[in-house]
């Protein structure tokens, strides 16, 4: 029975001391458990004088009592605590800037299908468009190559088998066939002339290398009126090439053949190399509409003349990037992609 007001004292002065769960459980044995201090008291109570015993059983009970409540209230106390520690710990700071997902960029041959878009929407001329699959009258016969003419050679052209009608479709090889259809549509929706016209899109051909894909881009222009003259043509496609590169260029229209134009030029611009020496590159084709074109889609050609011009985007494309590889276009290498965004 001695020493249990010391004994309490001590014990809740450790209790409050605990730094911890563990040692607030070693506490907890060391006091109450089957060997603990205080239970040695409870024992103890047996060997009394029985005068003594109630009184010394309720000192010890209380003890017991308040040791417990006290183990409580810091078990309680350190359970909070360690909740603090560890919100503190884990807490989200949302005033931090979000992780960037990486933004795309446009594709550089969009952004120069969208350039020549605008380019020539400012100057007046109409968005049009036609399938990739196409037939053989709008792709070749209708811009006057006869069949077997040799100028169907130069297309290396991607054939479909005939079907059961006998209709020859192919991968378009040129935009030039949607003049062909813009001009019908035209003509037969009451629209009629003059008309001006664009058409982007996809092309194919049986080649590949540097400069050369199965697959890529054309821009075609045509513009029909009746006056319009070759010196119109030169104007635009200036005007277009000003607008195109930001800059000037001396520029040189070499006669050269085909068969939907007469006559028929390639357009080559004076490009300045790095070191400061110029050599002429070929930029697109272009031509007076030819006559036989005009009939085929029944516009008299003794009243109306019209000029067209076809270029390769991804070419222009090139030159306007510094691109040397035509196929990093295709690769989709996000290193090289980035440059654009
Ligand atoms: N269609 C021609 C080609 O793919 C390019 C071209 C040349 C288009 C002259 C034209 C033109 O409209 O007038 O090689």
């Amino acid at each position: 029975m001695s020493g249990i007001e010391s004994l309490s004292e001590q014990a809740l002065a450790d209790i409050d001391a605990a730094p911890s769960a563990e040692a607030l459980e070693s506490l907890r044995v060391a006091l109450l458990g089957k060997s603990g201090s205080i239970t040695a008291q409870l024992k103890s109570l047996g060997a009394l004088p029985a005068d003594q015993r109630k009184t010394a059983g309720e000192a010890i009970n209380r003890v017991r009592d308040a040791v417990g409540a006290a183990l409580s209230a810091r078990r309680a106390a350190l359970e909070d605590a360690e909740l603090d520690a560890r919100l503190a710990g884990e807490s989200i700071d949302v005033t931090l800037p979000g992780r960037d997902p990486g933004r795309g960029g446009i594709h550089p041959v969009s952004r120069t299908l969208q350039r020549m878009a605008d380019i020539f929407g400012r100057l007046g001329y109409d968005l049009a468009d036609g399938p990739e699959i196409e037939d053989d009258w709008h792709n070749f016969e209708a811009l006057n190559f006869p069949p077997h003419h040799p100028a169907r050679a130069m297309h290396d052209t991607f054939y479909f088998p005939p079907d059961g009608r006998g209709i020859a479709r192919l991968l378009r090889t040129h935009t030039s066939g949607v003049q062909v259809r813009y001009m019908r549509d035209a003509l037969a929706g009451g629209n009629g002339l003059p008309l001006r016209m664009i058409a982007l899109g996809k092309v194919y051909r049986s080649d590949s290398d540097q400069t050369h894909s199965p697959m890529f881009h054309q821009c075609e222009g045509l513009l029909v009126d009746e006056h319009s003259t070759f010196a119109d043509l030169k104007g635009t496609l200036a005007e277009f090439v000003r607008a195109f590169f930001e800059r000037d260029f001396e520029m040189r229209f070499r006669p050269s053949y085909f068969p939907f134009v007469e006559p028929g030029a390639e357009v080559d611009i004076a490009w300045q190399r790095p070191d400061g020496s110029t050599r002429w590159l070929e930029v697109l084709g272009c031509g007076m509409v030819h006559p036989n074109v005009l009939r085929a889609v029944g516009i008299d050609p003794e009243r109306y003349t019209g000029f067209a011009f076809g270029m390769g985007v991804e070419r222009l494309a090139m030159l306007r990037y510094g691109v040397d590889d035509l196929r990093a276009f295709f690769d989709n290498d996000l290193r090289f992609l980035k440059q654009f965004a």
